[in-house]
């Protein structure tokens, strides 16, 4: 793969997206762009990127992000936050916003929405607890082709074994063929809507709770302190963050410090 070509792609990915390709990823921009180039007759990468150069916000250029993203999920990923958020956040946050208030949630970079359907069901599991006070989640992504699939609310048989208890996918899923659609009452408290985590988030409103998890991962250290800073201005003062099993503020932001006890959960300083 030419280097130019290859450093030229990844300057356009990082100004788009954030996410940073090193030269050790060179086998995934071909594994994954390979079908958009034969498609789009390239011959080889320096031609796509001269595509993607010729229109930055055509539909190519976008394809391109999109498929440089990496969307894994599954539901309740790493099970202690959600354990946190039940016991802990969610009631101690209804007692604080009263019977008609709401907690508002954000899935910041939701990919495929197993995240966001799982602070729903959560939610719904302890609604006694939560008297009266609502739950809304928000899910973003980059990607607007995951965000198309979260819509849905419909995953395969392989995605409901991954993480969802038996007793969960049950109680709030519907079996329709091949699939697993989540139930009316899981969907009415999910919203999906594209979202760039590199834009101010303010157009979103204040949040309650926020999960930044698996995404910081992909950014360089001021992209993950622009982020940070970014969530910190839309996080309600008694909020909470969490990041994912290998992320930390610990050296990027001071906006943050580790909530005691709870391993990813952080509170504003
Ligand atoms: C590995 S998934 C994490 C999904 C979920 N949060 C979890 O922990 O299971 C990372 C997601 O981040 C999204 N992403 C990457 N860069 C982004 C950006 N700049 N703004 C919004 N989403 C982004 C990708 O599209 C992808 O769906």
């Amino acid at each position: 793969m030419n280097a130019a070509s290859f450093s030229a792609l990844a300057e356009f990915l990082h100004a788009r997206s954030g996410i940073v390709l090193t030269p050790d990823k060179a086998y995934l921009v071909e594994t994954r762009l390979a079908p958009l180039m034969r498609r789009e007759g390239c011959a080889d990468l320096g031609a796509l990127v001269a595509k993607v150069k010729a229109a930055l916000s055509g539909p190519i250029a976008d394809e391109v992000v999109e498929l440089m993203t990496t969307n894994e999920t599954l539901f309740f990923r790493d099970g202690k936050p959600f354990e946190h958020l039940r016991q802990q956040v969610l009631p101690k946050l209804a007692a604080a916003r009263g019977p008609r208030g709401v907690i508002r949630v954000w899935s910041a970079a939701c990919s495929t929405g197993q995240e966001a359907f799982s602070v729903a069901m959560t939610a719904l599991e302890i609604a006694p607890a939560l008297a009266g006070c609502r739950v809304e989640i928000l899910g973003t992504d980059l990607s607007r082709e995951v965000l198309r699939r979260a819509e849905t609310g419909r995953f395969s048989q392989f995605e409901v074994q991954r993480g969802l208890p038996i007793t969960m996918l049950t109680k709030y899923f519907r079996k329709d063929g091949s699939e697993w659609v989540v139930k009316d009452e899981v969907r009415a408290l999910v919203s999906f809507r594209e979202w760039n985590l590199l834009r101010p988030p303010q157009p979103l409103g204040r949040f309650d709770v926020v999960l930044l998890r698996n995404v910081l991962i992909y950014f360089d250290q001021p992209t993950k302190t622009r982020v940070l800073e970014n969530v910190a201005s839309v996080l309600a003062k008694d909020g909470v963050l969490y990041l994912g099993g290998a992320e930390t503020v610990l050296g990027i932001s001071s906006r943050f410090a580790p909530l005691d006890g709870a391993r990813s959960a952080y509170a504003l300083v």
